[in-house]
């Protein structure tokens, strides 16, 4: 049943975006692709005019929320958005921003690690500031779960961070249900997000719901209670469903490639659409993330704003991927 366009039913993260008239929108784009890769060349002219095409895309398309972290490319996905919105000052008015932090990569410190320390976030926020030359982002996630993690400590540099007017929001990524719970415990302002891989190809949170010994078990239900906003990493599988068959494509993906193509023709939307209203079907309303360079791809993906899938197509698309029957 197609929707007509601004049709679309709201979002939880919605609510607190719209308290500062911030613009936003539920499907997000993924800055993780941005930057010129994970190396360590500097950010040239060419990534800066790449990431100029992709946010002009994303918002003659209605993406207005982008998804950074201080780590993508090292670092350079901020620093080419940032000399983007430089160049161009009139464009931070028309989307949403936010970014990560808690992840080190192996340094002169030590090796890889998880850092949720009041010190480390308080620094990463600044260095975000700087690399993506704003003033403020909108939403700050903490990327992973720390288990060294002083909860007090770092409630009280969130806070901070907050009252400085540095950070709009917080949430979190990759957490579960119990470490959320105790996160928002220690605050005084609500939690607004969580983001995890979840697309047809990982469907553990919605598994979770039929089966609830599979991963984020409960998260579902507790996202709908609290208003927490569900963000799906990973929403188009990185393209495993939606690229061409060929010899290597196993029988079991063969079988979703030609249901994905099969309801793409039957709601008249690309491919990604139907990917991604997999998720946007979910009452919780999840915010699908894309991480596509390909300006073509990301007009595709914004094609999820014109469908509702059926029940009975939802389902097969879930026992497709499941590659089984529900009990
Ligand atoms: N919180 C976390 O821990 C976490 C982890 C990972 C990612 N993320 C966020 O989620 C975003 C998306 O993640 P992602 O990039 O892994 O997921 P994705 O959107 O599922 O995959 C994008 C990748 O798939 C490729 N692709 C998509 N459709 C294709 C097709 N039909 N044929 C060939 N290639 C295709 C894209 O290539 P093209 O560029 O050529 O289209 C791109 O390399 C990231 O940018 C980041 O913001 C968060």
């Amino acid at each position: 049943m197609p929707l007509s366009v601004g049709e679309a039913p709201s979002y939880p993260l919605a609510q607190y975006l719209e308290q500062s008239n911030t613009p936003h929108s539920q499907l997000i784009y993924g800055c993780m692709g941005l930057g010129g890769g994970w190396n360590n060349n500097s950010v040239s002219g060419a990534d800066v005019k790449q990431a100029q095409a992709v946010i002009e895309t994303c918002l003659a398309h209605n993406i207005r929320t982008f998804d950074h972290a201080d780590i993508y490319t090292f670092g350079k996905a901020e620093i080419a958005f940032g000399r983007v919105l430089a160049e161009q000052p009139h464009l931070r008015a028309q989307m949403s921003i936010q970014s990560k932090c808690g992840i080190r990569f192996a340094d002169a410190l030590g090796g890889k690690r998880y850092d949720l320390s009041p010190e480390w976030v308080t620094q990463s926020v600044d260095s975000i500031l700087t690399r993506l030359q704003i003033e403020h982002i909108d939403v700050l996630l903490l990327h992973r779960p720390d288990p060294l993690l002083d909860v007090a400590a770092l409630a009280q540099a969130l806070m901070q961070l907050h009252q400085q007017g540095k950070i709009g929001h917080i949430g979190v990524s990759n957490m579960h249900v119990a470490q959320i719970a105790q996160l928002q415990a220690a605050l005084t302002i609500p939690l607004v997000a969580n983001q995890i891989e979840l697309s047809l190809g990982h469907t553990g949170l919605i598994n979770s719901a039929i089966e609830p010994e599979q991963p984020h078990a409960g998260m579902a239900e507790y996202a709908q209670t609290h208003g927490l906003q569900i963000q799906a990493w990973g929403a188009l599988f990185q393209g495993q469903f939606t690229r061409a068959i060929d010899a290597n494509t196993s029988t079991n993906t063969q079988h979703t490639i030609n249901l994905i193509n099969s309801l793409a023709n039957k709601y008249g939307v690309s491919q990604e659409a139907i990917m991604l209203s997999f998720l946007t079907r979910l009452p919780m309303q999840i915010q699908p993330i894309i991480g596509s360079t390909n300006l073509a791809r990301i007009a595709d993906c914004a094609q999820v704003y014109q469908v509702r899938l059926s029940r009975c197509d939802w389902y097969a698309l879930l026992e497709s991927s499941r590659a089984q029957e529900i009990p």
